[in-house]
C-alpha cells in the first residue's frame, strides 16, 4: 500500500513539472512583448543617426517593407509566429522587426510620402490580420508552436516510465 502511495505522489508531481513546462510557454510570448520597441530594451539601431530625424529618402516598396515589419513585431501574437516560422535564429529575425520599428513612425507621419505611396502603415495592420487568419506571417507559412499539443497518451506513457524508474529507486531505499 506505501507503494501505491508513494507511485502517486511521483505521478502527481510529474503531472506538476509538465503543467509548469507547459505555462512557461506563455510565459516567454509575454517576454517577448514586454521586449519588443515600446519595452525600450537593448540594442542600438544600428543606422546611428542619434537624435534630430532627418529623413531619409525612401521608396515606396521600402516604406511598405519596414511598415509590414514593424506590425508584425508589434503584436506579440505575429511576433511569436513570425520569429519561429522564418528561415533564420530568432535573433536575427526580432532583429528585422525591431529595426524596422525604430524606423516607422517618422515614416508613418510624412505627408507626402503617405500621399505618394498610400498608407502603408495602415496597409500593413489589415494586411497583416488578413494574412494571419490564412496562417501567414510576412513571406512565411506560419510553422507549429513547438513544445504545444504533446498529445495525452504519450505524456501519458512518459511520465508512467518516468514514475516507475524514479520510484522503484525510492522504494528499493527503505
Ligand atoms: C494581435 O493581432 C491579433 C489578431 O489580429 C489580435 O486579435 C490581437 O488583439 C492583436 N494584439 C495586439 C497586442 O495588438
Ligand atoms: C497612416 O495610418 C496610420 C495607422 O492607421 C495613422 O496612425 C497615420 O496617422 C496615417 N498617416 C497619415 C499621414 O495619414
Ligand atoms: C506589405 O503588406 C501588404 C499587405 O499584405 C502587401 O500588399 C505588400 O506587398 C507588402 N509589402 C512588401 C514590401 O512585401
Ligand atoms: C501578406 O502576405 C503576402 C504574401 O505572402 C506578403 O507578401 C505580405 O508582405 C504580407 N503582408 C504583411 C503585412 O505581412
Amino acid at each position: 500500500m506505501a507503494f501505491t502511495l508513494v507511485t502517486l505522489f511521483y505521478l502527481l508531481l510529474s503531472l506538476l513539472s509538465l503543467q509548469v513546462a507547459a505555462e512557461s510557454v506563455d510565459i516567454v510570448d509575454g517576454l517577448a512583448a514586454r521586449q519588443a520597441p515600446g519595452g525600450g530594451g537593448g540594442g542600438a539601431p544600428a543606422g546611428g543617426q542619434a537624435g534630430s530625424s532627418v529623413p531619409t529618402v525612401v521608396s515606396c516598396a521600402e516604406y511598405s517593407r519596414i511598415a509590414n515589419l514593424t506590425i508584425i513585431g508589434k503584436n506579440s501574437t505575429y511576433r511569436a509566429a513570425f520569429l519561429r516560422s522564418g528561415p533564420f535564429g530568432t535573433d536575427q529575425m526580432s532583429g528585422m522587426v525591431d529595426q524596422a520599428a525604430t524606423l516607422l513612425p517618422p515614416l508613418t507621419l510624412d505627408k507626402t510620402l503617405n500621399e505618394q505611396c498610400g498608407n502603408s502603415t495602415a496597409i500593413a495592420l489589415a494586411g497583416a490580420e488578413t494574412n494571419f487568419t490564412q496562417g501567414i506571417v510576412a513571406d512565411f507559412t506560419i510553422a507549429e508552436a513547438p513544445g504545444i499539443g504533446v498529445d495525452g497518451f504519450s505524456t501519458l506513457i512518459i511520465v508512467s516510465v518516468l514514475t516507475l524508474f524514479m520510484g522503484t529507486i525510492w522504494m528499493t531505499m527503505e
